[in-house]
């Protein structure tokens, strides 16, 4: 455990008895000495388990035909705002501009992330602009930037949302899962929160009434929880998504990828199978050991986010990938590996590797199961 991040939570808990695991849960993650303000192991979660970003190219290659399609359906705006929330160190934003999308002239790319660490590193392989030149004024009749912007790709990199109402494409892979959440607990036919207080030397859970909001809310969702059936309270990815769907604005658009569940289904389940902590390329210990030295994530609720507005499409992402058209990409690089096989160069070994990536991100046991949930501007 991290001293800065054990001394920051005892003296929250000493001050008001207890605090909630949200906070904990921010601390631990993005406070002093917390696990993404560190870099994490190794940068982030991809020095510690493999995102669908850092397993290679083929990833945003794909995430760049989806732009293409949906740059076309919205009538080839120029600008075409891109909202990469979560982005870490800038890695699909690099893989989308390298599958040189038929949007890239039109195409103001936003690079959100909150970790300084993280945002550190954007620069380092992506040539950012001034973030003004992102949001140029747009003609209303035309939808059209005021004459005199530079042709895109524009990158630009910021630490939180920009507060535009769209049109945008928001898209965040993996953040919703790593946005403090609080829990509750079923105990003696009522719900509960579960908090953290302060023992000599160690921090430990212990339950209070829930307050009458979320009690309503678990009621509602999941009613047939059993006794000791926990639940996480996602506020944070609520909210998030509330200001993600005001960033993509009316005609815009937000699709969220992560792993994710329904609220009753995670109170059926052990805890510790959907609230995980990850370290050094495996699982971690227990949430409340090791603060600051261990992500925290836990699965995205579906229900509790749908209570925003409900999501006009919800699928696995092999589902997705397969329909963005994956498979051709693979195939398109099985060729270019047999024409240049005898003396093969960069682009040849990339082309290889997209079988094994696509293997990867479509497995049913692994990244394929993982949810592509996508809001369309109303
Ligand atoms: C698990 S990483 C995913 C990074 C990247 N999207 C990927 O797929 O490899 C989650 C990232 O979201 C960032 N993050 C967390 N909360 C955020 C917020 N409210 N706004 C922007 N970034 C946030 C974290 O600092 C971290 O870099």
């Amino acid at each position: 455990m991290t001293d800065v991040v054990f001394s920051r939570v005892v003296e929250l808990a000493k001050r008001h008895g207890s605090v909630g695991v949200d906070v904990v849960v921010e601390a631990a993650l993005y406070g002093p000495g917390g696990f993404y303000e560190t870099g994490g192991a190794a940068g982030g979660r991809g020095g510690d388990f493999l995102t669908s970003v850092e397993v290679g190219p083929l990833f945003g290659a794909v995430l760049a035909r989806a732009l293409d399609e949906w740059w076309e359906e919205a009538g080839r705006p120029d600008p075409f705002v891109v909202v990469d929330a979560g982005a870490g160190p800038g890695t699909l934003c690099r893989t989308v501009l390298a599958a040189r999308p038929a949007c890239a002239s039109a195409l103001r790319y936003v690079l959100v992330e909150r970790s300084a660490a993280q945002r550190a590193r954007h620069g380092e392989r992506i040539a950012l602009e001034e973030p003004a030149l992102a949001f140029a004024p747009v003609d209303p009749d035309t939808e059209q930037s005021a004459a005199g912007l530079a042709t895109g790709p524009i990158c630009v990199s910021l630490a939180e949302l920009p507060r535009v109402a769209g049109p945008a494409v928001v898209i965040a892979n993996e953040l919703l899962d790593n946005l403090p959440f609080a829990l509750a607990q079923r105990h003696e036919g009522a719900w509960c929160e579960v908090r953290v207080t302060h023992r000599p030397d160690e921090l430990v859970e212990n339950l209070v009434p829930l307050d009458e909001e979320h009690t309503a809310l678990l009621e509602r969702l999941a009613p047939d929880a059993a006794e000791g059936a926990r639940v996480p309270l996602q506020d944070a990815a609520r909210h998030w998504l509330r200001d993600a769907l005001a960033v993509a604005g009316p005609r815009g658009r937000v699709a969220v990828f992560d792993y994710a569940a329904a609220t009753p289904e995670m109170a059926s389940r052990p805890a510790d199978e959907w609230l995980r902590t990850y370290r050094g390329h495996a699982r971690g210990g227990p949430w409340l050991e090791g603060l600051g030295t261990q992500d925290i994530t836990c699965e995205v609720a579906v229900d509790q986010l749908a209570l925003v507005r409900p999501p006009a499409s919800d699928r696995t992402q092999a589902d997705w990938l397969h329909d963005r058209g994956i498979g051709e990409l693979v195939e398109a690089g099985r060729a270019l590996w047999r024409e240049k096989a005898s003396a093969p160069d960069v682009a040849a070994l990339t082309a290889r590797s997209r079988v094994t990536e696509a293997a990867a991100l479509t497995d049913p046991a692994g990244l394929g199961s993982f949810r592509v949930l996508e809001w369309r501007g109303i």
